[in-house]
């Protein structure tokens, strides 16, 4: 996966992913990360990349040429068919929020562009007629589009082929699997007089894995109950669950 960012802070991008399993998915050519300044764009002599706002208002803009300027170059490398395929995504608090399903249909591309604007935000031109997706990380307001670039790019890298050490664990996690994950415990299996679950030093691997489902639907119906209805849920779940309060919800006929 190539991931192509458009920034006016690059330098931001410089160590945070080169740590753990994504400085190794670097090393292993499995992801590629491109970092253009957007600066570089700006013809002016002081490389101004940003400016006032028509019709007033509090803070600058981005302006839109260096943006698409630099986007251009960014994916000169691409034939036409290819551009196609790769999605431009904008980061700003308007857009879709991201999710895994988001996250999992984005690692279907050859390639990832994504333009992170700052100050008060960007010309409206470029959501208009550049990008193909506008992402928010949530309902929250940051300085920049560089934090949820980098998460997004960590999203995505996990779901690369090879990147995390085994796909069972992605599978697993929580939100992937439909649910959220069974608490996890290692050694000691006593810590200050606080114990690992007894179950779990068994050695009984059936015993193991029911406690875990168990574990794993009570901790979805206590803090994520909206994941419920939209989980692949076996009868003995369902049983389960029943005998915590939960009540399914009649499906539309
Ligand atoms: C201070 S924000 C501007 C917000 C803009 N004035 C608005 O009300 O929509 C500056 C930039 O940070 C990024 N940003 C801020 N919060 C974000 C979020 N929740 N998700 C994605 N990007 C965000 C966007 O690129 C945004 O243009």
């Amino acid at each position: 996966m190539r991931f192509h960012v458009l920034t006016l802070f690059p330098d931001a991008f410089r160590d945070p992913l080169e740590y753990s399993m994504l400085a190794l998915a670097l090393q292993r050519g499995l992801v590629s990360i491109d970092v253009t300044d957007i600066r570089d764009y700006s013809h002016d002599p002081h490389h101004t990349a940003d400016d006032y706002q028509f019709g007033g208002g509090h803070g600058m803009v981005l302006k839109p040429e260096p943006v698409f300027e630099a986007t251009e170059a960014a994916l000169s490398g691409y034939s036409e068919a290819e551009r196609e395929e790769i999605p431009i995504i904008l980061f700003t608090p308007q857009g879709e929020v991201l999710t895994q399903r988001v996250v999992e249909e984005l690692v279907q591309a050859p390639a990832l562009a994504m333009i992170c604007a700052h100050y008060a935000g960007i010309d409206n031109r470029v959501p208009e007629f550049l990008a193909t997706r506008e992402i928010s990380l949530g309902d929250f307001v940051l300085t920049g589009g560089e934090l949820p670039a980098m998460a997004l790019i960590d999203a995505v890298s996990r779901l690369v082929p090879g990147v995390i050490g085994s796909p069972e664990n992605v599978a697993e996690d929580s939100i992937s699997s439909g649910l959220l994950q069974h608490p996890l415990y290692t050694r000691p299996a006593e810590f200050q007089g606080m114990e690992a679950p007894e179950i779990l030093l068994s050695g009984h691997h059936a015993n193991i894995e029911k406690w875990r489902r168990e574990q794993s639907l009570q901790r979805t119906l206590e803090r994520r109950p909206d994941l419920l209805p939209k989980a692949d849920l076996s009868p003995d779940d369902l049983k389960y669950l029943k005998t915590l309060g939960y009540k399914q919800p009649k499906t539309p006929e």
